[in-house]
């Protein structure tokens, strides 16, 4: 009997029917596989704690979320629909998180950025309601929020999180596009928040798809990008640039987006075989961030305002050594940092072009160090991860990812990089800093789509 038949006649036994048990065996086989890569498990391990699992859930003895790795997150979301209210989403979509590839601060600067769209979403459900009642429920705060008219205003305490879709709903109009007046709304994810892979942005573009499908309006995908945009910006007040909600909503598994922010302009660079990517939270943050993030994009405009130009993408690195004596120090920095991190996207497509990853990887270390010294956006933590890795064998180059301040490093290594050398380095930061940071293995994965 082949493991998949076993597996089958166990879900049988434990009380699913015959077709259920088929897909919930494969889907055991599945996850046991992530589990061996992800946690570097053996097979037999991964397979006996998931089926622990599944036993103790058949009793009741599990609690529900730590079934959670067993069944994909389809699965998952309908659950909580049917629990919070009691009917399936009508609609399913997916919006992926991203990784900061390279380009550090280059998007409101009118420059190019890269990024990486990953394989850990966040999922969204909708079903339309007549009364129109607008509800939300997500799976980390159970209760159901509920506003009994279409007026959207900004919401504090523990269920900000509803500002995300609230945020897009205002956004709409703007468009041209109608945001749906009552319906029933469920999210879930599998994508860590706080850990600089742009959970907010993924939130922000699961739910404009979903209130586009649900009202079957179908408009360009940039115009999705751009809705999730004037959300963060308008909305929730940040006022990022488009290089998060660019990736969610252009990325395609085994490549990198490749963003002309100036247009804006998007496209697609495949990503060389045997690129790997790791990625480090910190957990970290500086209580400014915000404010610093703010400041920086200041110190940019003031920048280009002061050289005579829209936008430090029309600054050449002659014109700006050219002008070193005549801009105050901290603004001749920031914007050293911004002119030369732009020659190094570009540099950066022609090395993946040329399918070159130890060029790459030279590329993404020395943006680091730009960032580190002309941009001063990193931190010792972030700066220790990234010597730590840059030392070790199989990497193939590593930088902070995302605004910076605190948050993570993404390293890009080839499959020669295990969990052993992560874990290794993990806890190296653990002796130095106390705490040790989450390693995750991440891939490419495809940008928002609707999957029900
Ligand atoms: C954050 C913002 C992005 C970008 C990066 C820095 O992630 O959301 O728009 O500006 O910082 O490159």
């Amino acid at each position: 009997m082949t493991e998949l038949e076993q597996l089958t006649r166990l879900c049988q036994n434990l009380g699913s029917d015959p077709a259920q048990a088929a897909v919930m065996a494969g889907q055991l086989q599945k996850r046991a596989g992530q589990l061996v890569a992800e946690r570097g498990l053996t097979r037999e391990a991964a397979m006996k704690y998931l089926l622990e699992l599944v036993v103790k859930g058949r009793h009741g003895e599990a609690p529900p979320e730590s079934l959670a790795p067993v069944f994909p997150m389809r699965e998952q979301l309908i659950a909580l629909f049917q629990s919070a209210y009691g009917r399936a989403p009508d609609v399913m979509v997916r919006a992926p998180g991203r990784i900061e590839f390279i380009g550090n601060h280059t998007d409101y600067n009118g420059g190019p950025v890269l990024g990486a769209s990953i394989d850990r979403q966040v999922w969204v459900g909708l079903a339309r309601r007549t009364d129109g009642r607008r509800q939300f429920v997500s799976d980390t705060r159970g209760e159901v929020v509920a506003f009994p008219s279409a007026e959207i205003k900004k919401v504090s305490g523990a269920q900000r999180w509803v500002n995300y879709p609230l945020g897009v709903l205002a956004a709409l109009p703007a468009f041209g596009l109608r945001a749906p007046e009552g319906f029933d709304y469920g999210v879930m994810s599998d994508l860590p928040s706080g850990a600089g892979l742009s959970s907010s942005a993924a939130i922000e573009l699961a739910s404009g798809l979903a209130f586009l499908e649900a009202t079957d309006q179908h408009p360009p995908r940039q115009t999705l990008v751009e809705v999730g945009l004037r959300a963060e910006n308008e909305f929730v007040g940040v006022p990022c640039g488009i290089l998060d909600q660019g990736v969610s909503g252009f990325g395609k598994k085994g490549h990198l987006v490749f963003i002309d922010c100036q247009g804006p302009h998007f496209s697609t660079v495949p990503l060389p075989a045997g690129a790997h990517f790791w990625i480090f939270n910190t957990h970290t943050k500086h209580a400014l961030v915000d404010g610093l993030y703010a400041a920086r994009h200041q110190e940019c405009m003031d920048a280009a305002r002061t050289l005579g130009v829209k936008a430090l993408v029309d600054v050449t690195p002659a014109a700006l050594a050219a002008a070193e004596g005549k801009l105050p120090v901290t603004i001749f920095k920031r914007a050293k940092h911004v002119v030369e991190e732009i020659a190094r996207v570009q540099a950066c497509v022609a090395a993946l072009q040329a399918g070159d990853l130890a060029a790459v990887g030279k590329l993404l270390v020395a943006s680091h160090h730009s960032s580190r010294t002309w941009f001063e956006n990193s931190t010792a933590e972030l700066d220790f991860l990234v010597e730590q890795l840059t030392d070790a064998p199989a990497v193939y180059g590593a930088r902070l990812t995302g605004g910076g301040f605190g948050g993570a490093v993404m390293a890009l290594t080839s499959e020669k990089f295990g969990r052993a050398q992560a874990e290794a380095i993990a806890s190296a930061y653990a002796k130095k800093f106390g705490t040790a940071p989450d390693v995750l293995r991440t891939q490419t994965g495809d940008g928002a789509m609707r999957v029900a």
